[in-house]
């Protein structure tokens, strides 16, 4: 079994986080998003891994590498010009040599891939594509399926009046080397508007596996926050988080609460309180700054009495001194921020 990750998206619901930072490797809980799908493949023994990129590919291999830091054989196919999912997939043709599992490379999740394999060879499966399911599939590739788990229907984001179920395609599949056949080379093509339709049309063992555990999708800005704050309530049993800092390397008379992630690297102030909130490295937090349900991206600077709620702060941002940020509010990398302004 080998794998291959869809990295190549430009990010656009993210933005202006994925301006200078592609999705695939934004922090969740200060780990590039990334590690949390090489941890999955590595859990069902699945060590080579395919990254397919278009947009800002040096900075993904930069980081990531060969992958022997994290146990895994990581190579690179990079398109001049986004070829879509499917066509990203035939790009890679004369790396895959196998089954292969396809992440699509902003879900977040905890499924045991091993069962996801058992049930596709089970099968004999040509394709298998995982579901889950949620409340509104508009967002999403609905699925419909019959009681033997056969697929029977797959529409890509369905208008409101057309959902006819809740389960919809998870962005993760187990593809047999036969799907290539389906796939023009060299030009743009999805699985989600081309492929998935012809196997249907061509009745081809097309099946759906359905998981009811931890999933997200994490692009856009709403959801790339509350997936930080769903690693911090480890509600996804994946990595071991960094110990968190509780106060000891910092002065007394900060409160960081016992959910939050506060990279040692950071300068906090006497007085400033952090809850439920990752802060990445070499922040300053000025004193009596208070920072809630957040996520602080590294460099940032918070001066005194500033405060953010629900929000997401770039890289190298300014807060000026008793600011306050709160809702929602996304501040791109570098963003400065006058004192006692309201966001
Ligand atoms: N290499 C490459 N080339 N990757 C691409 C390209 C491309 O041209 N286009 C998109 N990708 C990658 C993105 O980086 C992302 O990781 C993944 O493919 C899916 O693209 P999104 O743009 O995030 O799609 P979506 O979220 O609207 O919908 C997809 O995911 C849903 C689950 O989150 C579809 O597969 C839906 O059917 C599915 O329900
Ligand atoms: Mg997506």
């Amino acid at each position: 079994m080998q794998s291959l990750i869809l990295a190549g998206g430009k990010g656009t619901r993210l933005r202006p986080l994925t301006m200078h930072t592609p999705k695939p490797i934004m922090p969740i809980a200060n780990q590039p998003f990334l590690l949390y799908q090489l941890e999955l493949l590595k859990r069902a023994e699945v060590h080579d891994c395919i990254l397919s990129l278009s947009y800002q590919p040096q900075k993904i291999e930069d980081k990531l590498g060969d992958g022997s830091f994290y146990g895994m054989r990581l190579s690179y196919t990079v398109e001049a010009s986004p070829l879509g999912t499917a066509g990203a997939y035939r790009n890679a043709e004369e790396l895959i040599r196998e089954s292969t599992i396809v992440f699509n490379g902003d879900v977040l999740t905890d499924i045991d891939l091993n069962e996801v394999i058992h049930f596709h060879r089970e099968k004999n499966a040509v394709a298998t594509i995982v579901l889950v399911p949620v409340p509104n599939p508009t967002a999403y590739g609905l699925v419909e399926t019959s009681q033997d788990g056969r697929i029977q229907r797959f529409l890509e984001k369905p208008k409101l009046e057309e959902v006819t179920c809740n389960t919809i395609n998870a962005g993760i599949y187990i593809l047999e080397p036969k799907v290539l056949d389906y796939i023009p080379a060299g030009e743009s093509y999805m699985f989600e508007y081309g492929v998935f339709p012809a196997l249907l049309k061509n009745q081809e063992p097309f099946y759906a596996y359905v998981y009811d555990g931890y999933w997200r999708d994490i692009g856009t800005s709403t959801s790339y926050l509350q997936a930080n704050l769903d690693v911090l309530a480890e509600k996804v049993k994946l990595l071991h988080l960094p110990a968190r800092e509780r106060g000891e390397k910092f002065d007394e008379a900060i409160e960081i609460d016992a959910l939050s992630l506060v990279d040692s690297s950071c300068t906090i102030k006497a007085g400033a309180q952090i809850i439920n909130s990752v802060i990445s490295r070499n922040c300053y937090i000025g004193e009596k700054a208070r920072i809630e349900n957040s996520v602080v991206r590294g460099g940032a600077r918070l001066e005194t009495g500033a405060q953010v709620r629900h929000s997401v702060i770039g890289k190298g941002c300014h807060v000026g001194r008793s600011a306050t940020i709160a809702d929602g509010a996304v501040l791109g990398d570098k963003s400065v921020i006058t004192d006692y302004s309201q966001i």
